[in-house]
């Protein structure tokens, strides 16, 4: 039988691809060197970006299975070394970032980004809640506050503690009683000091929350962005090519063209919206009446716009509000009450609709159109004085 061609086994490992950086290591120029023996035996070095790369045996994984998958291969090997320094500024130059990932997010199995055209409409207590729920139904969750200005991640979800750092010297997230893991600014900041960010702060402080981290496993990492459609977005999108984004909105069709903005956003920086949260639907008095206090519709609308899921609707509910004052979030705490119930489904339909494995394999057709060219999203970041 023939042997395959070195060019026929770097097309397979195209498929391969880095779950940080969303790209495949061919493209990544990780294929160190590829050796094909006599016998049928193919021996591949892939070069990583850290040595202590928590996931290298995700990658032998998958260039085995890649590799043999060819005619008269009998035997695959996978060595390891490291990019040069030379290497990996190349790299950092055409992904257009500072900083190459250290494999804090490399065990994480889905990033997902909630957002809003506006303020107050509930970002804060659906990431709390969400990730509260998700944890509950037994996945392993994280909670993120992006919100350097107004951070609620600790109080939502009753955490006050400091986070320490480990040997690795890796911030440890501090977990709540749910068992989630979480992090904000909140933890380094004296309580109620007004903290003034410029940008390059701003991206910075965001970095460091993903990179120095030690998330470890992770089924799903929430991020609870700021209000607006700003630097972080921005910053995140470089950060987190394999970030996806819900839009939470309230359903007047007022607020809904400032959801369809964040729409937008999530559009220019190229990440995917999985789905619409309306938040602060028709609310329900005791005798079983209800008011549609922020008028009727908007969420379904705007996913019909954009032809996303409607994720669920979630009513106003005080026992909700107060429930995120003390930080016991309700969906664990009375999943049986109307708003609980609403975002615990939210949770099980975000369940049924995301990858339960670390992204190593992607189909060679599909990676044309979800992994864009190399450089496409190297933006300098603005800088606000
Ligand atoms: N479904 C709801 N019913 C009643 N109150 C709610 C509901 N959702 C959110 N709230 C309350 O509304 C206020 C704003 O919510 P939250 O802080 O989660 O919004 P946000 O979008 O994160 O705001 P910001 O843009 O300022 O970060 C909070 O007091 C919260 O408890
Ligand atoms: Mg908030």
């Amino acid at each position: 039988m023939s042997l395959p061609t070195e060019e026929q086994i770097r097309e397979k490992l195209t498929a391969v691809i880095d779950p940080e950086l969303r790209r495949n290591i061919v493209e990544l120029g990780m294929v160190r060197s590829i050796e094909i023996k006599e016998d049928g035996q193919v021996n591949v070095t892939v070069s990583l970006t850290t040595p202590g790369c928590p996931i290298r045996s995700h990658f032998q994984d998958a260039v085995v299975q890649q590799v043999s998958s060819l005619d008269g291969v009998t035997g695959v090997g996978v060595g390891f070394d490291v990019l040069s320094d030379d290497e990996k500024a190349g790299l950092r130059e055409t992904l257009g970032r500072g900083k190459l990932p250290q494999g804090a997010l490399a065990q994480v199995k889905n990033v997902i980004c909630v957002a809003s055209g506006k303020g107050g409409v509930g970002k804060s207590t659906m990431t709390a809640n969400l990730a509260a729920a998700l944890q509950a139904q037994g996945q392993k969750a994280g909670a993120l506050d992006c919100d350097v200005y107004g951070y609620s991640i600790p109080r939502m979800l009753g955490v006050d503690q400091k986070p320490e750092v480990n040997a690795e010297r890796k911030i440890m997230p501090p977990i709540a009683a749910s068992g989630v893991k979480t992090m904000s600014i909140g933890y380094f900041v004296e309580q109620n000091s007004a903290v003034v960010w410029r940008g390059p702060m701003l991206h910075k402080a965001i970095q460091q929350f993903l990179e120095d981290v030690a998330w470890g496993e992770l089924d799903y990492l929430l991020l609870d962005l700021p209000p607006g459609t700003g630097d972080i977005a921005m910053t995140l999108a470089q950060l987190l090519p394999q970030a996806k984004i819900t839009i939470v909105t309230t359903p007047q069709p007022a607020a809904q063209s400032v959801a369809r903005r964040s729409a937008e956003m999530a559009d220019k920086v190229d990440l995917e919206v999985m789905g619409i949260i309306e938040n602060m639907s028709g609310f329900t008095t005791p005798t079983g009446e209800t008011f549609s206090i922020f008028g009727e519709g908007g969420g379904q609308l705007l996913a019909d716009e954009l032809e996303v899921p409607l994720l669920g609707t979630v009513p106003l509910s005080e026992e909700l509000r107060e429930h995120a004052d003390v930080g016991t979030p309700l969906a664990v705490e009375q999943p049986d009450s109307p708003a609980g119930k609403a975002i615990v489904d939210i949770a099980k339909r975000i369940i049924a609709s995301s990858p339960r494995e670390l992204p190593m394999l992607q189909t060679i057709q599909s990676s044309a159109s979800e992994a864009p060219k190399m450089g496409a999203r190297a933006r300098e970041l603005p800088v606000v004085q």
